[in-house]
C-alpha cells in the first residue's frame, strides 16, 4: 500500500513527535518523582507508555505504507523543575499532537485516505484524553493553591 506524499510527510513528523513525548514523559516523570509528586510521576511513565504505543503504531503505518522510517529531532524535550512547569511543557505537547493530527486527519479525510484518517484519528482521541487529564491537574492544583 502506497500513500500521499504528503501523509508520508505527516507520518513522520508523528512518529518524531511521539519519540519527543516519550522522552519529555520520562524525564518529568524522574522529575516529578523527585520532587515526591508519586501520583504525578505515576501518571506520566502511564502516559509514556500510551506515546511509546502511538510511535510504534506511526512507524509500522510507514513501513505498511513502503516507506523508511525517518527518526531525528529537532530539539530537546521541554522537562519544567515544578509540578506547574511540567504541566505547563506537558500541555504544550499534547496540543502540539491534537493540531497535527487533526490537520494529518482532515487531509486524509479529503483525498479519501480512510486507513490513515482512522489511524490520526484515533491517536488524535488518545492526545485529547492526555490533555483533559492535564486541565484536571491544573485546575485541581491551582484550586489548591
Ligand atoms: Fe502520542
Ligand atoms: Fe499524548
Amino acid at each position: 500500500m502506497s500513500a500521499h506524499p504528503r501523509i508520508i510527510g505527516y507520518l513522520q513528523r508523528a512518529v518524531n513527535h511521539e519519540l519527543l513525548a516519550v522522552q519529555q514523559c520520562i524525564l518529568q516523570a524522574a522529575t516529578a518523582s523527585s520532587l515526591g509528586l508519586m501520583a504525578l510521576a505515576d501518571r506520566l511513565r502511564s502516559d509514556a507508555h500510551d506515546e511509546l504505543g502511538h510511535a510504534e503504531a506511526f512507524a509500522s503505518r510507514l513501513l505498511h505504507c513502503g516507506a523508511g522510517v525517518h527518526a531525528s529531532q529537532s530539539r530537546a524535550p521541554c522537562v519544567g523543575r515544578t509540578r506547574l512547569e511540567i504541566l505547563h511543557f506537558g500541555l504544550a505537547t499534547e496540543a502540539d499532537a491534537v493540531r497535527l493530527y487533526s490537520e494529518a486527519g482532515a487531509f486524509c479525510a479529503r483525498i479519501g485516505d480512510d486507513a490513515n484518517h482512522a489511524l490520526f484519528n484515533r491517536i488524535c482521541a488518545d492526545e485529547r484524553h492526555h490533555q483533559q487529564e492535564i486541565e484536571r491537574a491544573l485546575k485541581a492544583y491551582e484550586g489548591a493553591r
